[in-house]
This record gives structure tokens, sequence and C-alpha cells, in this order.
């Protein structure tokens, strides 16, 4: 009976720790960025995470062989759509999205910094 406990308790670890880093994202700062400096991205990037997740993941995301990809958008992708939807006459008439200005900062630096996907 012990011996059943023990092995659904060994399942049950493997299926969270697996679950738990699918959804881990790492990050590519540069490598002169000072320590504290550092943190703050960080922080900064787990933020626009969150809110990615919330705003934009559901159109963006997509699914290779059972893992979640975040796109890797271009910077020169990123400032466009940056400016298109701070544009006031641009965001009247092209609401896609509801983030405020500086909700969407945070989520360029997530994506800007977010690691490269390995898979093309
Ligand atoms: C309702 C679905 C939808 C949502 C929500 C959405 N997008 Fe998009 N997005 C699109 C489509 C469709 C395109 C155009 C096709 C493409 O490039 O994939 C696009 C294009 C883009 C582009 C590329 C623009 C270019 O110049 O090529 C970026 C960057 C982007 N979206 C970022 C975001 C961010 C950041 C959010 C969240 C704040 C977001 N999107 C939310 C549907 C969506």
């Amino acid at each position: 009976m012990k011996f059943y406990l023990v092995v659904i308790g060994i399942f049950l670890t493997v299926c969270f720790v697996r679950c738990v880093n699918q959804n881990k994202v790492t990050y590519d700062l540069p490598a002169a960025m000072l320590p504290h400096v550092k943190q703050e991205y960080l922080s900064r990037c787990e933020k626009g995470k969150i809110l990615y997740d919330m705003n934009c993941a559901g159109c963006h995301n997509t699914k290779v062989k059972g893992k979640v990809l975040i796109p890797d958008f271009t910077p020169e992708q990123l400032k466009g759509y940056e400016l298109r939807i701070t544009n006031a006459r641009h965001s009247e008439s092209l609401t896609d999205t509801i983030v405020t200005e500086e909700e969407l900062g945070i989520i360029m630096t997530f994506l800007s910094y977010k690691k490269k996907n390995e898979v093309k």
C-alpha cells in the first residue's frame, strides 16, 4: 500500500514540475547590464509576461509539438505596433487591444528581452 502511495506521489511531482517548466520563459538581457538594472528589467519582464498572457497570447501563441510558443517579434515589428496603437487616431479606428500605454510598454519589454525560440 505504502509503495503505491510513493509511486503516485512521484508521478504527481513529475507532472507538476513539467507543467511549471513548460510556462517558464527565460530572458536575454545585455551582458553589460548592471545587476540592479537587470533585476529591474526582470521584474518588468515578468509583469509583461502576465499582461501578455492576459491580452495578447490568445491570438499570438502557437503550439508546436505540445509546447507553447510565444512569437519572436522583431524590434521593428514591436516599434511599429506600439506606434500604431498608441497613436490616438489609430487607436480609435484600430481597437484591437484594450491595454493602456503603460501596460503596452511593459509588454514590449517582455517581448523584446524574451529568449528567442529555438524551433523555427
Ligand atoms: C484579436 C486577436 C489579436 C490580439 C488580442 C492581439 N493581436 Fe497582435 N496581431 C493580430 C493579427 C491578426 C496580426 C497580423 C498578422 C500577424 O502578424 O500575425 C497581429 C500582428 C501583431 C504584431 C506584428 C505587427 C507587424 O508589424 O507585423 C505585433 C508586434 C503584435 N500583433 C503584438 C500584439 C500585442 C503586444 C498584443 C497584446 C497587447 C496583441 N498583438 C494582441 C491579432 C491579435
